[in-house]
């Protein structure tokens, strides 16, 4: 298995760092427009692999599509990070453009890649490598619904002196403050969050996940990395070793939740042809009222991406 990762900054590094120390895939190929850039990380990887004990065969080149040609999955991380004080959606303009050329090099040398979008305003970035892909819609995804559900599993796991690994979560909508963590839905180790927690501490909780991207541009003057580059090496081995994993994805919506047309994170089994279903789950009217919100405010930013791209035409 061939999967590229473009943009060589701190997401795409560790995103490629994690495929290959777990061998996910044979070959990742790393790409970055800086010159020696995406070359210099991918041969730091490789130097890593005696000492970790994998074989994993890391390349890097200088915007040269060439060599990403055939690959089963590509990761689009390119574009600026936030900076503080900005929101995701101040990214667009500056990110569209490069998704969009990122996008079209991507389709021309591997026409049968599954893609992952996770530069930001993801859920709109996500619409824009869709439509210039071309692509079924089961082809063409977003990671923000593993990295929003971490930090909702984290936050809860150290509230509740108890291991990460036995919570599990499914949190729905745009990647932003809108975003919607489903208590309903949230278990430890099968008992329902809410027999463990009082309900302020899980609402501080839920609010905190909405701005955990925002916390730690804060804490470090950029945005987050190790999160968000394993969560998309999590979504790439799903695919290709077709795990049939249940994970929040970022996909087009056409008729599901009653919402058709507008990219939003909705729970999803991930499979080797990608998005393989998308789940439906029965939202009180508390829950669609908040997906509704999220709704609203992504369909403004993919309309300010049109009109964005309608300007340039
Ligand atoms: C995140 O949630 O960490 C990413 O979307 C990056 C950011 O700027 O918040």
């Amino acid at each position: 298995m061939k999967v590229t990762v473009v943009g060589a900054g701190n997401v795409g590094a560790t995103c490629a760092d994690v495929l290959a120390y777990r061998e996910i895939a044979n070959e990742v190929v790393l790409v970055d427009i800086k010159e020696g850039f995406a070359e210099g990380k991918a041969l730091d990887i490789w130097q890593k692999s005696p000492i970790n004990l994998y074989d994993t065969r890391t390349v890097g080149v200088t915007n040269d599509y060439s060599k990403t040609a055939g690959s089963d999955v590509v990761v689009i991380t390119s574009g600026l990070p936030r900076k503080p004080g900005m929101t995701r959606d101040d990214l667009i303009s500056t990110n569209a453009g490069i998704v969009q050329s990122v996008t079209e090099n991507i389709v021309k040398h591997s026409p049968d890649a599954i893609i992952i979008v996770v530069s930001n305003p993801l859920d709109v970035m996500t619409y824009a490598a869709h439509i210039t892909s071309k692509l079924p819609r089961t082809r063409v995804m977003g990671m923000a619904g593993i990295l929003d559900t971490a930090r909702y599993r984290a936050f809860l796991a150290e509230a509740l002196n108890v291991s990460p690994k036995d919570i599990q979560a499914v949190l729905m909508g745009g990647h932003g403050d809108t975003m919607v963590p489903l208590p309903r839905y949230t278990t430890v180790g099968g008992i329902p969050v809410t027999e463990l927690i009082e309900e302020d501490k899980l609402n501080a909780i839920i609010e905190r996940t909405k701005s955990g991207g925002g916390e730690l541009v804060k804490l470090m003057g950029t945005s987050a990395w190790y999160a968000p580059g394993s969560a998309a090496a999590q979504m790439v081995e799903a695919i290709v070793r077709d795990q049939r994993r249940v994970f929040p994805v970022c996909v087009k919506l056409e008729g599901e939740y009653g919402i058709d047309g507008v990219y939003l994170g909705v729970p999803v089994i991930l499979g080797k042809n990608g998005i393989e279903k998308i789940i439906e789950l029965q939202l009180n009217d508390e829950e669609k009222q908040l997906l509704e919100t999220s709704r609203g405010h992504v369909k403004e930013v993919m309309d300010a991406l049109d009109n964005i791209n309608a300007a340039k035409a």
